[in-house]
């Protein structure tokens, strides 16, 4: 047996050497972390829920035909992924207005306030660089700075919208609203091809009650609600994954 080597400690996932040279694992922490990791806490038994969630998610978009990096689940809290060299954009895409685009947008203008469902899905790019605190960009500004392609950009945003639909009526079908989410994607070893990478959970989108409005998503953290554990496992039971290694962590 070779012996796996961290490779990256990020906040909320570590990754290590794969078995082969294409691949890598992914261990999902049950660190939280917000604005940018000034706020901090271990909520224990995220990493399991973000696990199952996040490979829920990817098999069900690898079957609707969208590349993804993922493999399979090795256990509660590791994934087998392919190794890809991930583009630094985050692309956040947004059905309902919520966080930053209420902060940022929000006037005379432009008409919006928590909740206001926007036309069509918003695209955006956020350039993944906590030093600078992950700034907005434009598409020109991932061409200009050679970030991805022209090519690999419609690639990007063809993918991120078949992904938008598809999870919107995954969650409606468990009553849940898809507001919004964050997206990375990479390129294969060796092929180069895009595919969608890192993990979504609720984590990384926000996820509303459809009833009640109920927040199940990362904003529990963010805004001090508490309950982040139960409602992330609420989401886990309504798509029909099975919460017992959340059940065993707690007991031992
Ligand atoms: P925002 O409203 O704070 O810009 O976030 C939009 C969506 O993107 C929300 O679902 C949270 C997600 N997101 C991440 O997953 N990671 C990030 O670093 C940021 C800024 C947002």
């Amino acid at each position: 047996m070779t012996l796996r080597k961290q490779l990256y400690d990020g906040k909320a996932k570590t990754i290590f050497t794969g078995p082969g040279d294409d691949t890598l694992i992914q261990y999902f922490k049950d660190d939280a972390t917000a604005y940018n990791a000034q706020k901090h806490a271990i909520l224990a038994g995220k990493g399991i829920l973000n696990n199952l969630i996040s490979e829920h998610i990817m098999l069900y978009l690898k079957d609707q035909g969208i590349p993804t990096h993922f493999i399979e689940r090795m256990n509660e809290r590791e994934q087998l992924i392919r190794k890809v060299s991930i583009i630094p954009l985050e692309v956040v895409v947004r059905n309902i207005a919520a966080g930053s685009l209420v902060k940022r947008l929000a006037g005379d203008h432009i008409r919006i306030s928590l909740g206001t469902v926007l036309d069509q899905p918003l695209v955006e790019y956020y350039l993944k660089e906590d030093a600078l605190n992950d700034p907005i960009m434009a598409s020109d500004h991932a061409l200009a700075f050679g970030l991805a392609t022209g090519e690999e950009l419609d690639t990007i945003v063809e993918h991120t919208l078949t992904i938008n639909t598809l999870m919107q009526g995954m969650f409606k079908s468990v009553g849940i609203t898809l507001v919004d989410f964050k997206l990375e994607f990479g390129r294969l070893e060796g092929s180069n091809a895009i595919v969608l990478a890192d993990e979504i959970s609720p984590d990384n989108c926000r996820l509303w009650d459809i009833e009640t409005g109920d927040k199940k998503d990362k904003d529990r953290f963010r805004e001090d609600l508490g309950g982040l554990v139960e409602a992330y496992r609420d989401i886990a039971n309504r798509l029909g994954l099975d919460c017992s290694a959340l059940d065993q962590e707690r007991k031992d």
